[in-house]
């Protein structure tokens, strides 16, 4: 059953899933609905709280499903409505949510609305898209999709005139000046909502309505429709929730939070390469550098945290000499690089190395915001830089060393995209059955953390303040809710380090490390030392104990 806290998204762990890529029931190639239905199980036990699907709707799929042409429908590889309506009702009776892509900005050129708005201007659907006769309008806008596109106009021969884009060209914006969209999307999300999903992940927001003179971003008149949207859930579908793609920095993604009247979340964007760039140096710098610069938001919003997606890794946020530091670092091969990111998964990212896998999972976790997963990063799958686009990380989930990784029961000349097969990252050393069986995998540390995680609301919910200690290496912060103080201490150094940390207020409590359970020595007056091996992380309860006298107790170490 569902938990039914109106705040439920402020405490939960969130897990993204292109349909395609996860489960394929009926031996196509494709993964699909009932694929996925019979995998919930899993992501029961993972303990994973909402699931994020990527676009299913039906589509000519020249942007995996972004270029949408019909939103009232299931593609049919990836089933039916009927299937959509059992997806939701099993997941809700195991607990877990389900929102789903919402493509608001654009349609696929194949979409009936533009078929129909091409055909002449008279037509009562012209005025669907964003249509010129000059494309030396809106210059001030950047090109997103720079590795494809060299306009955001295009030259349509059968309207003859330009229309707008702004990423790939077979993907036409919609015009929100016209009233008609605006409903006509409005009607797209509650037809999605009776069915019984819980919210959405609003793809590329920033870019709904242009103006002149402005880079057509982020533009008031956007704002005035996204609460438009809210009104629309708050007024009929109360629980369920708004997530925000707006790749911008802090400052122009707090609108997007309104008076928390506009989104329930967002995703933060830039603080994800920052996480990456201190690993690498070595330095807590970026990262805190990063809070600074994030202003507070409303009380009923929540950020969303996020080590990679099924896009490339965006440095779209990174000064020049950053961009040019993630590149040297992490994709000195071109192969890796693709827009302006990298496209790689998070194992491979990190050498394949656990102490930095958990580093920084370590640190979503325990940051303000909600966690979100890309699957396989749970199991450290790799990736295939060979394939197009961002095809490399979206390869088949890896369940078992069977045939196709356990994915599917095609013949594997039939599957949407190869499994990884390589001898680091093939379904031989990396699935989900061996890394269920083995006690200190990966995966079961990642269901470990998941499920300390959740004992505390002090992650979803606390504040957060910076201890400064002279050693930079060492990234330490305390989350405080109600009467909860938790110290988070991570070491961004590849070699072991002390450090010194400033902790007077909480003299007399002996900190309890939160993944083992082992109690740490008393604090007292002075500074708290402490020594971390490489990469080394602890989670402590500084919640002074009222339960009694403490013991000492070695015996109270638990696996
Ligand atoms: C978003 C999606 C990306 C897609 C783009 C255009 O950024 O995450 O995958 O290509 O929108 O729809
Ligand atoms: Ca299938």
């Amino acid at each position: 059953m569902l938990n039914n806290d109106p705040l439920w998204y402020k405490d939960a762990v969130f897990y993204e899933i292109p349909v395609k890529a996860f489960a394929d029931s009926n031996g196509d190639g494709i993964g699909d609905v009932q694929g996925l239905i019979g995998k919930l199980e899993y992501l029961k036990w993972l303990g994973v709280d909402c699931l994020w699907l990527l676009p299913f709707y039906p589509s000519p799929m020249r942007d995996d499903g972004y270029d949408v042409s019909d939103f009232y429908n299931v593609a049919e590889h990836f089933g039916t409505k009927e299937d959509m309506r059992k997806l939701l009702d099993e997941a809700h009776s195991l607990g877990i949510r389900v929102i789903v892509d919402l493509v608001l900005n654009h349609t696929s050129d194949q979409h009936a609305w533009f078929q129909e708005s091409r055909r002449s201007p008279e037509s009562p659907m012209h005025h669907y898209y964003v249509w010129s006769d000059t494309d030396r309008k809106y210059e001030k806008a950047r090109i997103i999709f720079i590795d494809t596109e060299k306009s955001n106009w295009t030259w349509d021969p059968e309207a003859k005139a330009f229309y707008w884009h702004r990423f790939f060209s077979h993907q036409p914006d919609l015009n929100y000046d016209n009233p008609a969209v605006r409903e006509a999307m409005l009607h797209v999300m509650s037809f999605w909502l009776d069915q019984g999903l819980d919210g959405f992940r609003c793809d590329a927001v920033p870019y709904l309505l242009e103006r002149e003179g402005t880079i057509c971003e982020n533009l008031p008149e956007t704002h005035d429709y996204l609460k438009e949207i809210r009104r629309r859930i708050d007024e009929a579908y109360q629980g369920r929730i708004l997530l925000a793609e707006a790749n911008q920095w802090p400052t122009d993604v707090r609108p997007y939070f309104g008076d928390g009247d506009e989104f329930h979340m967002a995703f933060h964007f830039p603080l994800m390469p920052r996480l990456y760039m201190g690993l690498r140096s070595e330095l807590c710098d970026p990262i805190i550098d990063m809070f600074t610069h994030t202003p507070d938001i409303p009380d009923n919003c929540q950020w969303c945290l996020f080590l990679r997606n099924h896009d490339e890794l965006t440095l779209e946020m990174c000064s020049g000499e950053e961009r040019d530091y993630m590149y040297y670092t992490y994709a000195r091969d071109p192969k890796m690089r693709r827009n302006i990111g990298i496209a790689r998964r998070l194992a491979p990212l990190l050498d394949n190395d656990r102490r930095k896998i958990e580093l920084l999972n370590s640190m979503v976790f325990t940051m303000p915001g909600s966690p979100i997963i890309y699957y396989g990063d749970e199991i450290g799958m790799g990736d295939d830089i060979r394939l197009k686009d961002r095809d490399g990380v979206r390869t088949p989930m890896q369940w078992t060393m069977g045939q196709n990784a356990g994915f599917s029961a095609c013949d594997p000349a039939q599957l949407y995209l190869p499994v990884v097969s390589d001898s680091v990252y093939g379904c031989q050393s990396i699935n989900v059955k061996s890394q269920r069986e083995m006690p200190h995998s990966l995966l079961q540390w990642m269901k470990r953390m998941i499920e300390v995680r959740k004992r505390f609301p002090a992650f979803g919910r606390g504040s957060i303040s910076f201890l400064r200690p002279t050693n930079g290496k060492v990234l330490a912060y305390v989350r405080r809710h109600e009467d909860t103080a938790l110290l988070i201490v991570h070491n961004l150094a590849a070699s072991a380090q002390s450090v010194e940390l400033d902790l007077k207020e909480f003299a007399g409590v002996r900190p309890i490390e939160l993944l083992g359970e082992a109690r740490f020595a008393s604090i007292t007056g002075s500074p708290y030392v402490l020594t971390l091996a490489p990469y080394g992380y602890y989670w402590l309860n500084l919640t002074p104990d009222r339960s009694g006298p403490e013991s000492y107790g070695i015996e109270q170490t638990a696996l």
